[in-house]
């Protein structure tokens, strides 16, 4: 089958084009950073108005390079974001893909985005095998979840408030950093001095699979505030560097506990967090110390993108799995009431409807 894809739950427009057997054929992803950047943070509104601008070009795009390849093919299904995530920029591409799939004659299907941060590892050469371990950190999301297969996911432990893409970010905001403070925070941290700060690992005195981050943002703060008038570089990024281990250990604790508790030996790291290069080298390390192999997607896949909705989408419509009439698109949907490929059943109208708002 050949699936097109299409993701527009946050800030990012993306499509692509994948193949069963073949793999990725072509993908695009556009980022509106610059213009949220002056806010500071995503305003759903702007990322609507954007993704109805941005979308049908970039589809046009992906369906031209695909083509390309064989120009012959046609699509065969197309799959989209329809939650979790932002209600207004899910409708821009649910409403493209339900309207391209009727114009074409074509099934369509709605993934759920958090199934394919967890399946982007599978577009990498080497896919982890099944039954593993997921760590999902994202900006919206941390999560540990026990993977059986594909739609079959056990929540082992969550965040009870903060994501560690969130830590991140706020703290990048209290240090003066662009939005999105991540990768800016990252990058300041390599020159941070070691122990100059000592921020708190929330949990980690604890048993279970829980994280707290919330706690991290208020210590950045008493550190900036801290820091004399005349602030030089060198110390914005001792506190970035302490954020940064603060976090970072918190991850790798947890993940450990969560091999152990399942007795599995592979991991997946996925979800803008999983781009880090500290958090990798440091699970790298820890996990080969106990026999695990850890499982990254490649670093364009961490963030937001459409080629992991294609492979979420290409396994649910091969396996038969289609929408109904209505055009999905929910703000919250629990990964654990997903079902594997085949057996998902879409709600009907009335229950959608007190599901999506
Ligand atoms: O998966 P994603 O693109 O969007 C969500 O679904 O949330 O993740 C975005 C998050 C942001 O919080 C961003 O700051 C963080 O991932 N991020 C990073 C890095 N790259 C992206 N955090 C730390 N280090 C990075 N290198
Ligand atoms: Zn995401």
């Amino acid at each position: 089958m050949r699936i097109l894809a299409i993701e527009s739950s946050c800030d990012e427009s993306a499509a692509a084009v994948y193949e069963t057997g073949r793999g990725l054929l072509a993908h695009e992803v556009f980022s509106q950073i610059d213009l949220h950047q002056i806010y500071g943070g995503v305003v759903p509104e702007l990322a609507s108005r954007d993704h109805v601008q941005r979308l049908l070009p970039i589809v046009e795009r992906v369906l031209a390079q695909a083509a390309g390849e064989d120009s012959a093919a046609k699509i065969d299904g197309i799959a989209y974001t329809a939650g979790p995530g932002l209600i207004g920029a899910l409708l821009t591409g649910a409403a493209l893909a339900r309207s391209l799939a009727q114009a074409w004659g074509v099934p369509t299907i709605g993934v759920h985005h958090l199934e394919g941060h967890l399946l982007a590892p599978l577009l990498e050469p080497e896919p982890p095998p099944y039954p593993h371990v997921a760590l999902l950190v994202s900006g919206g999301h941390t999560m540990l979840i026990e993977c059986a297969g594909i739609g079959r996911y056990t929540l082992l432990g969550e965040t009870r408030d903060d994501a560690a893409g969130e830590a991140f970010d706020k703290s990048a905001k209290l240090l003066g950093l662009p939005y999105p403070g991540g990768p800016h925070l990252a990058r300041l941290a390599e020159r941070g001095r070691a122990k100059r700060h000592e921020f708190p690992r929330p949990m980690l005195d604890r048993p279970g699979l829980e994280f707290s981050f919330s706690g991290l943002k208020t210590a950045v703060l008493h550190a900036v505030r801290a820091l004399p008038a005349e602030v030089v570089d060198q110390e914005r990024a001792d506190i970035a560097h302490a954020l940064q281990e603060a976090v970072v250990d918190t991850l790798v604790a947890k993940s450990l506990c969560a091999m152990s508790a399942t007795g599995l030996d592979a991991l997946v790291v996925s979800g803008g967090v999983s781009a880090n290069r500290r958090l990798r080298e440091r699970l790298d390390a820890a996990a080969a110390r106990v026999g695990v192999r850890v499982y990254y997607p490649r670093l364009e896949f961490c963030t937001d993108n459409a080629a992991m909705i294609a492979v979420a989408g290409e396994a649910r419509l091969s396996a038969g799995e289609r929408d109904g009439l209505g055009i999905r698109a929910r703000a919250q949907w629990p990964l654990d009431t997903l079902r594997p490929p085949g057996q998902q059943r879409e709600a009907g109208y009335r229950e959608q409807v007190k599901q999506e708002f």
